[in-house]
């Protein structure tokens, strides 16, 4: 069985001080957390910061994104080996807001993928239709073109060590969360791709997770869902109890038997 997943996006929110202050919050809650994996991906600049305060936790560390050079003329870019010198285990790559904001193409993405894989971090690509995409009924061409793209030349063994994010971006930050049964029919999309581009015991092994205004009160309804893994939280997993009470439901509600 895939265990859930829960992980923290603190997106461009925290100062060193601040970051400290949530992870040391966010270990005394979840110091060994039972039935789930966790791990937040605070700013670069407050990474060295929370790896100290996670250190010996069962807390994963991650980074929001990464460049796939390993070191080179990007300013204001950050390599793969800077985030494992700092303890970072994951990576999310192709969020929405890398994508729209910053116009970060499939090609890119994919480079950045097959970075993060070279150095043993675990990437997260995130995929993800707009409002308007869905409305012309292209979300499963949409999830499924950044998918095939982001995962362009990886082997099967590199993409047993991806996981994978749904985050509709008319969901993202908006309050207006899919409903757990939306997200499910996409995950399940996406999982018949991964039988396609690899085998069935990897479609089955990958881990998709949810992501979009997941909140305490809703996010055990997703990971209810056979082919819902975990959340991805942005604003809800700024306050320490809040992501807490996510894990502890989500954990509870993946453990039940499914059907
Ligand atoms: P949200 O963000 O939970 O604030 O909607 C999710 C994300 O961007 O990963």
């Amino acid at each position: 069985m895939r265990s859930q997943v829960i992980v923290g996006n603190w997106k461009m929110h925290g100062t060193v001080a601040q970051s400290r202050e949530l992870a040391q919050a966010i270990r005394d809650r979840l110091d060994q957390p039972r039935g789930a994996e966790v791990a937040v991906c605070p700013p670069f600049t407050a990474l060295a910061a929370v790896s100290a305060i996670l250190e010996g936790s069962a807390i994963g560390l991650g980074a929001q994104n990464c460049h796939w050079a390993d070191q080179g003329a990007f300013t204001g870019d950050i390599a793969p080996p800077m985030l494992t010198e700092l303890g970072c285990r994951l990576v999310l790559l192709g969020h929405s807001e890398r994508r729209h904001v910053f116009h970060e193409t499939d090609e890119e993405i994919n480079k950045r993928v097959g970075a993060a894989l070279r150095h043993g971090l675990a990437p997260i690509l995130c995929v993800g239709e707009t409002a308007e995409e869905r409305r012309q009924g292209l979300t499963f061409t949409i999830v499924e073109g950044q998918l095939r793209a982001g995962w362009a030349g990886l082997s099967p063994e590199e993409m047993s060590r991806c996981c994978l994010a749904y985050e509709p971006v008319w969901a993202i930050g908006t309050g207006v969360n899919a409903t757990p049964s939306q997200a499910a029919e996409v995950h399940g999309y996406l999982r018949g791709i991964l039988s396609d581009l690899g085998s069935k015991d990897l479609a089955q092994s990958v881990r998709i997770l949810y992501g979009g205004s997941v909140k305490p009160d809703n996010a055990a309804s997703f990971a209810e869902e056979p082919d819902i893994d975990g959340v991805l939280v942005g604003g809800a997993s700024l306050d320490a109890l809040g992501f807490a009470t996510i894990v502890g439901r989500c954990a509870a509600a993946g453990t039940t038997p499914k059907e």
